[in-house]
């Protein structure tokens, strides 16, 4: 039932403070703040301390979820990891290093190239595998034919493009990331309560972006009878450009890349006119004056620029810089909360050009078929 919404997409979208909440509480109790509850993944505690490598698998959004991941394990862990997109990895005859930790990350759990992917890895055996499931629907597939099932709480998921389920997926990456940090040393308790009370504020955070909706739907007009568009982002917010990029063109067909900004006179510059709108993510962050640069390239250029950016950033709306202000938020957990102005421009561009929202041609729910 969509209730008060016109299309379930915008009714996930909303229901993403709620379920980022229920995902958090299997790991973390409000009574108890400053550390993971005892009984999160209580009995994988050991497998998890012999890791030494993570392989994330996943298509799609889910794939982007698992580049985020990426970059907490290796910063926050040290623990190397590696994210393939699953219809190349279980082509090319990978090599699994001993005691992986090979998470599938996957909505539905029925995605074939990634189940395939997963029954090829557990053929090659490589000793001292640990397979978990990352998994939005508890009696599927993969969650069957994997050692750990870790859930995401976000409920069904009935629009095609997938939007609670990414949020929910970031978060139990991260509550993964330090459980298996914090048993391995790699995260002491202070660091671990710290990541802790950041994300707790992520439900009230969420909501505080659902805000944004207003001028969003302003900012959607300007992309109306556009034909391409890029997304900019860098470090953590490279993915979520991506995903904002697959999420524009699987609703509106309008054709959209991402990139890491930083790749821009590499190639995609040369695209850049003022027909060009070109979506920037930039939240107050370590990459951010390296971001302003690429700002100012593409500002040069005569591009159309619409930023979401921190409050604090600096950045201010002029000719052809249209803003949006979103909250400041810890670094870390930055692209969950940048997620969600990209859903809702996605939204509202497919709305203004009377698509098919939650039905995008030639596109299923759950690609069972490769
Ligand atoms: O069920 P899965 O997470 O395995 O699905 C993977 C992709 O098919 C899926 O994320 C797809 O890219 C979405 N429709 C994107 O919104």
């Amino acid at each position: 039932d969509k209730g008060e919404f016109k299309h379930y997409m915008l009714k996930e979208i909303y229901e993403q403070p709620d379920a980022v909440a229920r995902t958090l509480e299997m790991a973390i109790d409000n009574h108890a703040p400053n550390a993971l509850r005892t009984d999160f993944l209580e009995r994988h505690g050991e497998q998890l301390s012999g890791v030494r490598y993570v392989q994330v698998i996943a298509c799609g959004t889910s794939y982007h979820a698992g580049m985020v991941a990426k970059y907490w394990f290796e910063s926050i862990t040290r623990l190397p990891c590696s994210v393939e997109v699953a219809s190349e990895f279980r082509y090319r005859n990978p090599v699994v290093v001993d005691n992986s930790l090979v998470i599938c990350i996957s909505q539905s759990g029925e995605t074939a190239d990634t189940l395939s992917a997963l029954r090829d890895i557990k053929k090659q055996n490589p000793a001292g595998l640990v397979s978990l499931a990352l998994c939005n629907v508890p009696t599927s597939s993969l969650v069957r034919e994997t050692d750990i099932f870790l859930p995401t709480l976000a409920g069904p998921e009935i629009g095609v493009a997938s939007t609670k389920a990414f949020t929910t997926q970031l978060v139990a990456l991260m509550l993964l990331m330090l459980k298996t940090g914090h048993v391995q040393g790699r995260i002491d308790d202070e660091a671990l309560s710290n990541h802790i009370s950041e994300l707790q504020k992520l439900p009230g955070q969420l909501y505080a972006s659902l805000h944004l909706d207003a001028p969003i739907k302003a900012m959607a007009e300007h992309f109306e009878d556009k034909k391409s568009c890029l997304f900019l982002g860098r470090g953590l917010q490279f993915p979520i450009a991506l995903e904002g990029a697959l999420k524009l063109k699987e609703i509106s067909y309008i054709h959209a890349e991402g990139y890491a900004a930083g790749e821009l006179k590499h190639g995609p510059l040369a695209l850049v006119d003022k027909d060009m709108p070109i979506v920037v993510l930039a939240p107050k962050d370590s990459m951010l004056d390296k971001l302003k640069a690429n700002m100012q390239e593409v500002h040069a250029r005569h591009g159309e620029l619409f930023v979401f950016a921190s409050e604090t950033s600096g950045i201010e709306a002029e000719d052809r810089l249209h803003l949006v202000n979103v909250n400041d938020v810890c670094e870390t957990l930055s692209p969950i909360i940048y997620s969600v102005p990209v859903q809702l421009l996605s939204y509202h561009v497919a709305v203004l050009r009377g698509t098919d929202v939650d039905q995008p041609r030639n596109l299923a729910k759950s690609v069972t078929v490769e």
